[in-house]
């Protein structure tokens, strides 16, 4: 199955927007390379693209947050360095067991699903607030 960007994504802030888009294509070719047993250094490959890219990302939204003033910085941070926790040990699984059947549950559950709910609770009041911050 794979996931696709829609509206009820959208925070507004097109730089995040833009960002999210991209990390959703990449776990889509994650899942692909797991599911179409295209071998493993291309699941490797997949996997290490989604594991700096999800660096990058948090890194330049913690700073938008940063330079708003976002008040729940802290927090949001938190959850960030679980995800990331997160996916390094999907990757140490991998290098484990292989692309397992319990590996791509995972990247379903933990990743593409914990990182929509993340965008709809909380990266939308993170783009709320630096709209309203700006304008002020
Ligand atoms: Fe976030």
């Amino acid at each position: 199955m794979a996931y696709s960007w829609d509206k009820s994504l959208e925070t507004g802030n097109i730089t995040i927007d833009n960002q999210h888009k991209s990390i959703i294509e990449s776990i889509n070719n994650l899942l692909d390379a797991c599911s179409q047993g295209k071998g493993r250094s291309e699941v490797e490959n997949t996997l290490k693209f989604l594991q700096d890219y999800v660096v990058k990302h948090f890194s330049d939204e913690e700073k938008l947050q940063l330079k708003s003033n976002y008040p729940d910085y802290k927090a949001h941070r938190e959850k960030h360095e679980a995800f990331k926790k997160t996916v390094s040990e999907i990757a140490e699984e991998f290098n484990k067991n292989g692309a397992s059947i319990q590996l791509v549950a995972k990247v379903n559950s933990s990743v593409a699903g914990w990182l929509i709910s993340h965008i709809k609770s909380e990266d939308k009041k993170v783009a709320a607030h630096i709209k309203a911050s700006s304008q002020k």
